[in-house]
Protein backbone atom coordinates (compact mmCIF):
# COMPACT_ATOMS: atom_id res chain seq x y z
CA UNK A 1 0.00 0.00 0.00
CA UNK A 2 0.96 3.97 -0.12
CA UNK A 3 1.56 6.04 -2.93
CA UNK A 4 4.79 6.75 -4.90
CA UNK A 5 4.86 10.24 -6.86
CA UNK A 6 7.70 9.73 -9.27
CA UNK A 7 9.94 12.28 -10.78
CA UNK A 8 8.06 15.51 -8.98
CA UNK A 9 9.89 18.91 -9.56
CA UNK A 10 10.51 19.86 -5.68
CA UNK A 11 11.91 23.23 -5.13
CA UNK A 12 13.58 23.00 -8.63
CA UNK A 13 15.06 19.55 -7.81
CA UNK A 14 13.99 16.38 -9.47
CA UNK A 15 12.87 13.72 -6.96
CA UNK A 16 10.16 10.76 -5.90
CA UNK A 17 7.99 10.97 -2.83
CA UNK A 18 6.75 8.03 -0.94
CA UNK A 19 3.35 7.89 1.15
CA UNK A 20 2.21 5.59 3.73
CA UNK A 21 -0.87 6.36 5.33
CA UNK A 22 -0.76 10.05 5.60
CA UNK A 23 2.42 10.64 6.07
CA UNK A 24 5.62 11.46 3.56
CA UNK A 25 7.95 8.54 4.45
CA UNK A 26 10.68 9.49 2.08
CA UNK A 27 12.48 11.82 -0.34
CA UNK A 28 14.48 11.14 -2.71
CA UNK A 29 15.32 8.36 -5.40
CA UNK A 30 12.74 5.39 -5.06
CA UNK A 31 14.08 2.78 -7.05
CA UNK A 32 12.68 -0.75 -5.53
CA UNK A 33 8.92 -1.45 -6.53
CA UNK A 34 6.84 -1.57 -3.44
CA UNK A 35 3.98 -4.23 -3.70
CA UNK A 36 0.54 -2.60 -4.09
CA UNK A 37 2.14 0.98 -3.74
CA UNK A 38 -0.14 3.26 -5.80
CA UNK A 39 2.42 5.63 -8.66
CA UNK A 40 2.26 8.87 -9.64
CA UNK A 41 4.21 9.71 -13.01
CA UNK A 42 5.21 12.98 -12.41
CA UNK A 43 7.86 13.84 -14.83
CA UNK A 44 7.29 17.77 -15.96
CA UNK A 45 5.30 18.35 -12.33
CA UNK A 46 5.75 20.65 -10.01
CA UNK A 47 4.85 19.36 -6.23
CA UNK A 48 3.85 21.78 -3.90
CA UNK A 49 1.82 21.23 -0.66
CA UNK A 50 -1.89 21.45 -1.45
CA UNK A 51 -3.60 24.73 -0.73
CA UNK A 52 -5.39 25.48 2.13
CA UNK A 53 -8.52 27.98 1.81
CA UNK A 54 -9.29 29.92 5.00
CA UNK A 55 -12.57 31.75 2.97
CA UNK A 56 -15.14 29.34 1.07
CA UNK A 57 -18.98 29.39 0.89
CA UNK A 58 -20.12 25.91 0.58
CA UNK A 59 -23.89 26.77 0.85
CA UNK A 60 -25.34 23.94 2.50
CA UNK A 61 -27.61 23.41 3.87
CA UNK A 62 -30.07 25.78 2.52
CA UNK A 63 -28.29 27.00 -0.53
CA UNK A 64 -28.15 23.71 -2.62
CA UNK A 65 -28.59 25.26 -5.93
CA UNK A 66 -25.40 27.15 -5.82
CA UNK A 67 -23.15 24.42 -3.99
CA UNK A 68 -23.28 21.53 -1.82
CA UNK A 69 -20.83 20.38 0.18
CA UNK A 70 -20.17 17.45 -2.37
CA UNK A 71 -19.61 19.71 -5.31
CA UNK A 72 -17.78 22.25 -3.32
CA UNK A 73 -15.45 19.85 -2.12
CA UNK A 74 -14.65 18.42 -5.72
CA UNK A 75 -14.06 22.28 -6.56
CA UNK A 76 -11.49 22.36 -4.02
CA UNK A 77 -9.58 19.52 -4.79
CA UNK A 78 -9.67 19.99 -8.67
CA UNK A 79 -8.33 23.81 -7.47
CA UNK A 80 -5.77 22.23 -5.82
CA UNK A 81 -6.89 22.84 -2.47
CA UNK A 82 -6.86 20.20 0.35
CA UNK A 83 -8.33 21.92 3.18
CA UNK A 84 -11.19 24.69 3.10
CA UNK A 85 -12.69 26.83 5.50
CA UNK A 86 -16.43 26.94 5.36
CA UNK A 87 -18.51 30.49 5.85
CA UNK A 88 -21.91 30.36 8.18
CA UNK A 89 -23.87 32.32 5.94
CA UNK A 90 -26.41 28.91 5.16
CA UNK A 91 -29.71 28.52 6.13
CA UNK A 92 -29.94 28.15 8.91
CA UNK A 93 -26.71 30.21 9.67
CA UNK A 94 -24.55 28.04 11.30
CA UNK A 95 -24.67 29.77 14.86
CA UNK A 96 -24.85 26.56 16.51
CA UNK A 97 -23.18 23.21 17.50
CA UNK A 98 -25.87 21.30 15.29
CA UNK A 99 -24.99 22.55 12.07
CA UNK A 100 -21.37 22.63 12.46
CA UNK A 101 -21.72 18.89 13.25
CA UNK A 102 -24.09 18.77 9.99
CA UNK A 103 -20.83 20.16 7.91
CA UNK A 104 -18.56 17.72 9.20
CA UNK A 105 -20.54 14.96 8.81
CA UNK A 106 -21.21 15.66 4.96
CA UNK A 107 -18.08 16.78 4.23
CA UNK A 108 -16.80 13.11 5.77
CA UNK A 109 -19.58 11.34 3.61
CA UNK A 110 -17.82 13.49 0.06
CA UNK A 111 -14.61 12.24 1.07
CA UNK A 112 -13.15 14.99 -0.62
CA UNK A 113 -11.11 17.94 0.71
CA UNK A 114 -11.05 18.55 4.43
CA UNK A 115 -13.92 20.53 5.80
CA UNK A 116 -13.28 23.12 8.39
CA UNK A 117 -17.00 25.24 9.25
CA UNK A 118 -16.69 28.82 10.54
CA UNK A 119 -19.48 29.81 12.96
CA UNK A 120 -21.16 32.65 13.28
CA UNK A 121 -20.73 35.47 15.30
CA UNK A 122 -23.77 36.44 15.83
CA UNK A 123 -27.26 34.77 16.02
CA UNK A 124 -28.81 34.59 12.34
CA UNK A 125 -25.95 37.04 11.66
CA UNK A 126 -28.07 39.67 13.10
CA UNK A 127 -25.48 41.43 15.11
CA UNK A 128 -27.72 41.42 17.99
CA UNK A 129 -26.87 38.44 20.11
CA UNK A 130 -23.90 36.61 20.60
CA UNK A 131 -23.62 32.52 19.02
CA UNK A 132 -22.67 29.87 21.01
CA UNK A 133 -18.80 30.04 20.27
CA UNK A 134 -17.86 27.62 22.77
CA UNK A 135 -20.57 25.17 22.00
CA UNK A 136 -19.54 25.62 18.29
CA UNK A 137 -15.97 24.98 18.79
CA UNK A 138 -16.29 21.89 20.50
CA UNK A 139 -18.81 20.60 17.64
CA UNK A 140 -15.28 21.48 15.46
CA UNK A 141 -15.94 25.04 14.60
CA UNK A 142 -12.39 26.80 13.66
CA UNK A 143 -13.03 30.56 13.37
CA UNK A 144 -15.84 32.90 13.65
CA UNK A 145 -17.15 35.24 11.14
CA UNK A 146 -20.67 37.28 10.25
CA UNK A 147 -19.14 37.08 6.76
CA UNK A 148 -21.73 38.08 4.18
CA UNK A 149 -22.72 40.72 6.52
CA UNK A 150 -20.67 43.38 8.44
CA UNK A 151 -20.88 42.93 12.60
CA UNK A 152 -22.86 46.58 12.60
CA UNK A 153 -21.83 48.19 16.44
CA UNK A 154 -18.36 48.56 17.15
CA UNK A 155 -19.63 47.06 20.94
CA UNK A 156 -21.22 43.81 19.83
CA UNK A 157 -17.52 43.11 17.73
CA UNK A 158 -15.58 44.26 20.89
CA UNK A 159 -17.87 41.40 23.18
CA UNK A 160 -17.26 39.31 19.80
CA UNK A 161 -13.16 39.80 20.02
CA UNK A 162 -13.02 39.28 24.14
CA UNK A 163 -15.13 35.89 23.64
CA UNK A 164 -12.80 35.16 21.19
CA UNK A 165 -9.99 35.38 22.64
CA UNK A 166 -11.52 33.44 25.83
CA UNK A 167 -11.96 30.50 23.36
CA UNK A 168 -8.73 31.11 21.38
CA UNK A 169 -10.90 31.33 18.00
CA UNK A 170 -10.00 33.69 15.23
CA UNK A 171 -12.32 36.02 14.54
CA UNK A 172 -12.74 37.17 11.08
CA UNK A 173 -14.14 40.15 10.12
CA UNK A 174 -16.14 41.16 6.88
CA UNK A 175 -15.11 45.25 6.27
CA UNK A 176 -18.08 46.93 5.05
CA UNK A 177 -20.27 49.99 6.57
CA UNK A 178 -23.47 50.01 5.12
CA UNK A 179 -24.26 53.36 5.28
CA UNK A 180 -21.32 54.13 3.20
CA UNK A 181 -22.53 51.39 0.48
CA UNK A 182 -25.83 52.55 0.60
CA UNK A 183 -27.04 51.83 -2.71
CA UNK A 184 -23.38 50.91 -4.03
CA UNK A 185 -23.14 47.91 -6.32
CA UNK A 186 -19.71 48.68 -7.38
CA UNK A 187 -16.54 50.53 -6.83
CA UNK A 188 -17.41 54.24 -6.87
CA UNK A 189 -14.82 56.25 -9.15
CA UNK A 190 -14.42 56.78 -12.96
CA UNK A 191 -15.99 53.46 -13.97
CA UNK A 192 -19.34 53.37 -11.81
CA UNK A 193 -19.58 57.19 -13.24
CA UNK A 194 -19.02 56.13 -17.18
CA UNK A 195 -21.51 53.02 -16.37
CA UNK A 196 -23.89 55.19 -14.72
CA UNK A 197 -24.27 52.96 -11.46
CA UNK A 198 -24.10 53.63 -7.80
CA UNK A 199 -20.69 53.55 -6.10
CA UNK A 200 -19.31 51.86 -3.56
CA UNK A 201 -15.94 54.26 -1.21
CA UNK A 202 -13.02 52.45 -0.70
CA UNK A 203 -14.33 54.38 2.92
CA UNK A 204 -16.93 51.72 2.95
CA UNK A 205 -14.34 49.02 3.80
CA UNK A 206 -11.77 51.26 5.43
CA UNK A 207 -13.75 52.65 8.01
CA UNK A 208 -14.22 49.14 9.47
CA UNK A 209 -10.69 48.20 9.10
CA UNK A 210 -9.68 51.04 11.49
CA UNK A 211 -12.51 49.97 13.49
CA UNK A 212 -11.59 46.08 13.62
CA UNK A 213 -7.42 47.43 14.18
CA UNK A 214 -8.60 50.26 17.13
CA UNK A 215 -10.51 47.47 19.04
CA UNK A 216 -7.95 44.75 18.79
CA UNK A 217 -5.37 47.44 19.81
CA UNK A 218 -7.32 48.75 22.68
CA UNK A 219 -7.99 44.57 23.95
CA UNK A 220 -4.87 43.49 23.02
CA UNK A 221 -6.44 40.21 20.63
CA UNK A 222 -6.30 39.62 17.24
CA UNK A 223 -8.38 40.45 14.08
CA UNK A 224 -8.43 38.94 11.05
CA UNK A 225 -9.09 40.91 7.80
CA UNK A 226 -11.33 39.49 4.94
CA UNK A 227 -10.76 39.98 1.27
CA UNK A 228 -9.07 42.95 1.67
CA UNK A 229 -9.43 45.34 -1.79
CA UNK A 230 -8.25 49.01 -1.33
CA UNK A 231 -4.92 50.29 -1.39
CA UNK A 232 -5.83 52.37 1.97
CA UNK A 233 -6.88 49.40 3.67
CA UNK A 234 -3.67 47.37 2.81
CA UNK A 235 -1.75 50.50 4.53
CA UNK A 236 -4.03 51.27 7.73
CA UNK A 237 -2.75 46.92 8.00
CA UNK A 238 0.71 48.14 7.12
CA UNK A 239 1.13 50.60 9.89
CA UNK A 240 -1.25 48.38 12.69
CA UNK A 241 1.58 46.00 11.97
CA UNK A 242 4.49 48.38 12.24
CA UNK A 243 2.84 49.45 15.82
CA UNK A 244 2.55 45.78 17.06
CA UNK A 245 -1.28 45.29 16.56
CA UNK A 246 -2.01 41.31 16.18
CA UNK A 247 -4.31 41.84 13.05
CA UNK A 248 -3.89 39.60 10.19
CA UNK A 249 -5.51 39.59 6.86
CA UNK A 250 -6.13 37.97 3.33
CA UNK A 251 -6.91 39.18 -0.05
CA UNK A 252 -8.53 37.15 -3.05
CA UNK A 253 -7.20 36.11 -6.56
CA UNK A 254 -9.81 38.79 -8.30
CA UNK A 255 -8.42 41.69 -6.52
CA UNK A 256 -4.81 40.35 -7.57
CA UNK A 257 -6.15 39.82 -11.21
CA UNK A 258 -8.88 41.82 -11.70
CA UNK A 259 -10.26 45.40 -11.70
CA UNK A 260 -13.61 47.48 -12.13
CA UNK A 261 -12.87 47.66 -15.58
CA UNK A 262 -14.30 43.94 -15.94
CA UNK A 263 -17.61 45.42 -14.99
CA UNK A 264 -18.07 46.52 -18.44
CA UNK A 265 -20.92 45.43 -20.49
CA UNK A 266 -22.39 45.54 -17.01
CA UNK A 267 -21.32 42.17 -16.34
CA UNK A 268 -23.19 40.60 -13.45
CA UNK A 269 -19.92 38.16 -13.21
CA UNK A 270 -17.72 40.56 -12.30
CA UNK A 271 -19.95 41.73 -9.38
CA UNK A 272 -18.33 41.32 -5.77
CA UNK A 273 -18.22 42.07 -2.36
CA UNK A 274 -16.01 44.25 -2.11
CA UNK A 275 -16.06 44.92 -5.00
CA UNK A 276 -13.03 44.91 -7.91
CA UNK A 277 -11.24 48.20 -7.37
CA UNK A 278 -9.19 50.01 -9.66
CA UNK A 279 -5.71 49.70 -10.88
CA UNK A 280 -4.24 51.42 -7.78
CA UNK A 281 -5.54 49.40 -5.55
CA UNK A 282 -4.59 46.13 -7.47
CA UNK A 283 -1.14 47.53 -7.07
CA UNK A 284 -1.25 47.84 -3.52
CA UNK A 285 -2.81 44.61 -3.07
CA UNK A 286 0.25 43.06 -4.80
CA UNK A 287 2.63 45.35 -3.01
CA UNK A 288 0.93 44.51 0.82
CA UNK A 289 1.15 40.47 -0.19
CA UNK A 290 5.00 41.19 -1.63
CA UNK A 291 5.90 43.03 1.85
CA UNK A 292 3.83 40.76 4.12
CA UNK A 293 1.38 43.77 5.22
CA UNK A 294 -1.28 40.39 3.69
CA UNK A 295 -0.46 37.92 5.20
CA UNK A 296 -2.39 35.30 2.93
CA UNK A 297 -4.38 34.61 -0.22
CA UNK A 298 -8.00 33.21 0.60
CA UNK A 299 -10.71 32.25 -2.35
CA UNK A 300 -14.26 33.55 -1.47
CA UNK A 301 -15.41 31.19 -3.27
CA UNK A 302 -19.14 32.57 -3.66
CA UNK A 303 -20.95 29.88 -6.21
CA UNK A 304 -24.39 31.47 -7.42
CA UNK A 305 -26.73 30.14 -9.59
CA UNK A 306 -27.77 31.58 -13.41
CA UNK A 307 -30.52 32.81 -12.57
CA UNK A 308 -29.18 34.93 -9.03
CA UNK A 309 -26.47 36.52 -11.98
CA UNK A 310 -28.41 36.69 -15.05
CA UNK A 311 -30.51 39.72 -14.30
CA UNK A 312 -30.11 43.17 -14.07
CA UNK A 313 -25.90 44.27 -12.72
CA UNK A 314 -28.64 45.89 -9.94
CA UNK A 315 -30.10 42.49 -8.78
CA UNK A 316 -27.18 40.32 -9.46
CA UNK A 317 -25.83 38.45 -6.52
CA UNK A 318 -22.42 39.12 -5.49
CA UNK A 319 -19.83 36.42 -5.78
CA UNK A 320 -17.38 34.76 -8.03
CA UNK A 321 -16.79 31.16 -8.27
CA UNK A 322 -13.02 30.83 -7.68
CA UNK A 323 -11.36 27.78 -6.33
CA UNK A 324 -10.80 26.41 -9.50
CA UNK A 325 -8.80 29.33 -10.43
CA UNK A 326 -7.42 30.83 -7.84
CA UNK A 327 -4.11 29.01 -8.53
CA UNK A 328 -3.27 29.85 -12.01
CA UNK A 329 -4.62 33.63 -11.76
CA UNK A 330 -2.48 33.86 -8.80
CA UNK A 331 0.95 32.35 -10.17
CA UNK A 332 0.38 33.68 -13.53
CA UNK A 333 0.20 37.31 -11.90
CA UNK A 334 2.29 37.20 -8.91
CA UNK A 335 4.85 34.18 -10.44
CA UNK A 336 4.91 34.15 -13.67
CA UNK A 337 4.88 38.26 -13.96
CA UNK A 338 8.39 37.94 -12.14
CA UNK A 339 6.18 40.27 -8.64
CA UNK A 340 7.44 37.07 -6.22
CA UNK A 341 8.93 33.19 -6.25
CA UNK A 342 6.75 30.12 -6.71
CA UNK A 343 7.80 29.55 -3.21
CA UNK A 344 6.46 32.50 -1.90
CA UNK A 345 2.97 32.04 -3.27
CA UNK A 346 2.79 28.44 -1.74
CA UNK A 347 3.39 30.06 0.93
CA UNK A 348 0.81 32.71 0.98
CA UNK A 349 -1.38 30.10 -0.06
CA UNK A 350 -0.99 26.72 2.45
CA UNK A 351 1.26 27.57 5.12
CA UNK A 352 0.25 31.29 6.80
CA UNK A 353 -3.28 31.00 6.30
CA UNK A 354 -3.44 27.20 7.73
CA UNK A 355 -1.48 28.84 10.65
CA UNK A 356 -3.45 32.11 11.39
CA UNK A 357 -6.47 29.43 11.39
CA UNK A 358 -4.49 25.99 13.36
CA UNK A 359 -5.37 23.68 10.79
CA UNK A 360 -2.97 21.37 9.80
CA UNK A 361 -1.62 21.33 6.49
CA UNK A 362 0.90 19.53 4.12
CA UNK A 363 4.54 19.60 4.42
CA UNK A 364 7.34 17.95 1.72
CA UNK A 365 9.18 16.95 4.19
CA UNK A 366 9.97 13.57 5.51
CA UNK A 367 7.02 13.03 8.48
CA UNK A 368 5.06 15.80 6.62
CA UNK A 369 1.21 15.59 6.33
CA UNK A 370 0.64 14.65 2.98
CA UNK A 371 -1.65 17.07 1.54
CA UNK A 372 0.05 17.62 -1.81
CA UNK A 373 -0.98 19.40 -5.09
CA UNK A 374 0.95 18.56 -8.59
CA UNK A 375 0.72 21.57 -10.57
CA UNK A 376 1.98 21.47 -14.56
CA UNK A 377 2.96 25.40 -14.37
CA UNK A 378 4.06 25.64 -18.23
CA UNK A 379 0.50 24.61 -19.07
CA UNK A 380 -1.45 27.61 -20.85
CA UNK A 381 -5.07 27.80 -21.13
CA UNK A 382 -8.08 29.48 -21.50
CA UNK A 383 -9.93 29.61 -18.03
CA UNK A 384 -13.86 28.23 -19.20
CA UNK A 385 -16.14 28.19 -16.09
CA UNK A 386 -18.92 26.38 -18.09
CA UNK A 387 -16.16 23.23 -17.26
CA UNK A 388 -16.10 23.99 -13.12
CA UNK A 389 -16.72 21.18 -11.13
CA UNK A 390 -18.60 24.00 -8.52
CA UNK A 391 -22.36 24.82 -9.56
CA UNK A 392 -21.42 28.00 -9.86
CA UNK A 393 -20.07 29.09 -13.46
CA UNK A 394 -19.42 32.43 -11.99
CA UNK A 395 -16.65 33.93 -13.04
CA UNK A 396 -15.70 37.49 -14.46
CA UNK A 397 -12.22 35.47 -16.10
CA UNK A 398 -13.69 33.69 -18.64
CA UNK A 399 -11.60 33.83 -21.77
CA UNK A 400 -8.18 34.89 -19.52
CA UNK A 401 -5.51 33.33 -20.94
CA UNK A 402 -3.22 31.39 -17.24
CA UNK A 403 -0.29 29.48 -16.96
CA UNK A 404 -0.36 26.45 -14.07
CA UNK A 405 -2.70 23.49 -14.52
CA UNK A 406 -3.66 21.65 -11.35
CA UNK A 407 -2.85 18.03 -12.63
CA UNK A 408 -3.44 15.82 -9.30
CA UNK A 409 -4.56 16.68 -5.30
CA UNK A 410 -3.45 14.03 -2.73
CA UNK A 411 -5.40 14.74 0.57
CA UNK A 412 -4.12 12.30 3.65
CA UNK A 413 -2.06 10.43 0.92
CA UNK A 414 -4.75 9.89 -0.82
CA UNK A 415 -5.80 10.88 -4.34
CA UNK A 416 -8.87 12.86 -4.33
CA UNK A 417 -8.36 14.86 -7.75
CA UNK A 418 -6.52 14.05 -11.17
CA UNK A 419 -7.77 15.81 -14.40
CA UNK A 420 -9.04 14.30 -17.02
CA UNK A 421 -6.16 14.86 -19.57
CA UNK A 422 -3.60 12.67 -17.25
CA UNK A 423 -4.19 8.73 -17.39
O1 LIG B 1 -19.19 38.66 -2.93
C1 LIG B 1 -19.47 38.10 -1.88
N1 LIG B 1 -20.19 36.97 -1.85
N2 LIG B 1 -19.04 38.66 -0.73
C2 LIG B 1 -19.42 38.21 0.47
O2 LIG B 1 -19.01 38.73 1.45
C3 LIG B 1 -20.37 37.07 0.57
C4 LIG B 1 -20.32 36.24 -0.64
C5 LIG B 1 -21.48 35.29 -0.75
O3 LIG B 1 -21.83 34.65 0.24
O4 LIG B 1 -22.02 35.13 -1.86
ZN1 LIG C 1 -17.14 38.73 3.02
Amino acid sequence: MGLCIKNANILGKKADVLIEGDRIVAIGKIDEYIDGCGVIQADGLTLLPAFVDMHTHLREPGFEGKETIATGSMAAVAGGYASVCCMPNTKPVTDNPYIVKYIIDRAKEADKARVYPIGAISVGLKGETMAEMGKMKSAGAVAMSDDGQPVTTAQMMRLALEYAKDFNLLLISHCEDKGLVGEGVMNEGYNSTRFGLKGIPSAAEDVMIAREIILAEMLGTRVHIAHVSTASGVQLIREAKARGVKVTAETCPHYIAGTDDLVAGYNTMAKVNPPLREEKDRQAVIAGLADGTIDCIATDHAPHTKEDKNCEFNFAANGISGIETAFALCYTYLVDSGIMSLDKLSGLMTKTPAEIVGIPYGQIEVGGLADLTLVDLDAKYTIDGSKFYSKGKNTPFDGFVVKGKVKYTVVGGKIKYQSEDVQ
